[in-house]
């Protein structure tokens, strides 16, 4: 880590900004410029690492940013910062995206890179190579040990610049920071059909980051599984799967030869019916609360066999974040380990928490 790297930058959902703030103050993060979306803190020590968190979508260290009337004058700027002090440095990767300016599912909004920061991301790519300064191609996913050039366009016309690099680990602990290895913290993900529901990319978002090992033929029980979203992405991946929802499945899903559905509410099945099964997801439109005691009734039987549960809890208000450490303590008195938090890049107000039950 450099000595002045002392300012990071992060992107988190649009309306988190509060959430990221305090969840990073306890690290001795103190915010210095924040849009929607977009923040950058300050450390005056030298700090641990770069910031973490539930709402941390991505975080890099903070190069600066320039503003300018046009691709050509910012194009300048962004060189001037790179080659300051006499550093000149061959990044592996260049990541080029937006912050979110709108909350994720208004007006359809999803994020990622869009159509602007493709092109400046491509303008840009060619300048630094040209330079020698990127080795990589545009918003390509980077590989452990990589370091990746970081540009945010928080307008067009003005861009914040940072840089990180992706850690060298392998399997748990390195899902964990896997959105490091995507552009924008979005994982880049093109389903083979029309998926029924945005819980497609939810759920393959989570199964990637909590390094949970669903293998085909594995029984996966979804509660709230209709329309089907998430269903999809399980079967595509060959697992097994029972869903459990009062509301109608997708036609193609109820017809698919490894899915089953019980048309029921989760708490009126006996607990037998989960017997067998490996992963215990939950989707509900219901509070928190009631999730959590719908899972803590199957993962308390003595006959259970969840090896690993992946929920989604419902925030009501990023201002309800302080209610998350005690979910955490309530799920780890379940003989759970390696509970983790996230608000997931294509999830609304609501956060996902994974984690493995021994039995
Ligand atoms: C957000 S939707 C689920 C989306 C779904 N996971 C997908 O992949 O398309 C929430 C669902 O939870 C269901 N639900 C609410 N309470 C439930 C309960 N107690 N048991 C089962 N399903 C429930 C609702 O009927 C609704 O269909």
């Amino acid at each position: 880590m450099p000595h002045d790297a002392v300012f990071a930058m992060v992107c988190c959902q649009n309306g988190s900004e509060p959430a990221v703030k305090a969840e990073v103050a306890k690290d001795g993060w103190r915010l210095a410029f924040s849009r929607r979306g977009f923040v950058t803190l300050k450390h005056e020590d030298v700090p641990k690492g770069l910031p973490r968190g539930v709402f941390v979508r991505t975080a890099a260290w903070s190069l600066g940013m320039v503003k300018g009337e046009d691709f050509a004058t910012n194009s300048e700027k962004l060189l001037e910062v790179l080659l300051s002090g006499g550093r000149r440095e061959r990044f592996d990767q260049l990541h080029v995206w937006p912050r979110d300016r709108v909350p994720v599912g208004k007006f359809d909004f999803e994020p990622g890179i869009d159509e602007i920061s493709r092109l400046v991301g491509e303008e840009l790519a060619a300048t630094l190579r040209d330079r020698r300064l990127l080795r990589g191609e545009l918003n390509a996913v980077a590989k452990p040990g990589e370091r990746v050039l970081d540009v945010v366009l928080i307008d067009p016309a003005q861009w914040a610049i940072g840089w990180h690099d992706v850690p060298r680990l392998s399997g748990a602990a390195a899902a964990k920071m896997v959105a490091r290895t995507w552009p924008g913290g979005v994982q880049p993900l093109e389903p083979p059909g029309e998926v029924i529901s945005r819980a497609y990319y939810k759920v393959a978002e989570a199964i990637a980051w909590s390094g949970l090992e669903m293998e085909p033929g594995d029984l996966a029980v979804e509660i709230g599984s209709s329309p089907g979203g998430a269903c999809g992405l399980l079967l595509e991946k060959g697992l097994r799967v029972v869903g459990i929802d009062p509301a109608e499945m997708d036609p193609e899903i109820l017809a698919h030869p490894i899915y089953q559905h019980v048309t029921a509410q989760a708490g009126d099945l006996p607990l037998s019916r989960y017997h067998g099964a490996k992963w215990l997801l939950v989707d509900a439109n219901v509070r928190p609360d009631q999730t959590l005691a719908t899972v803590e009734r199957i993962v308390t039987d003595r006959e259970h066999t969840i090896e690993g549960i992946l929920l989604t809890l419902k925030l009501g208000g990023v201002e309800h974040a302080d209610r998350i450490p005690g979910w955490i303590k309530r799920v780890r008195q379940w003989n759970a380990h390696d509970v983790r938090v996230r608000q997931l890049a294509r999830s609304k107000i609501e956060v996902c928490l994974t984690g493995r039950i021994k039995r």
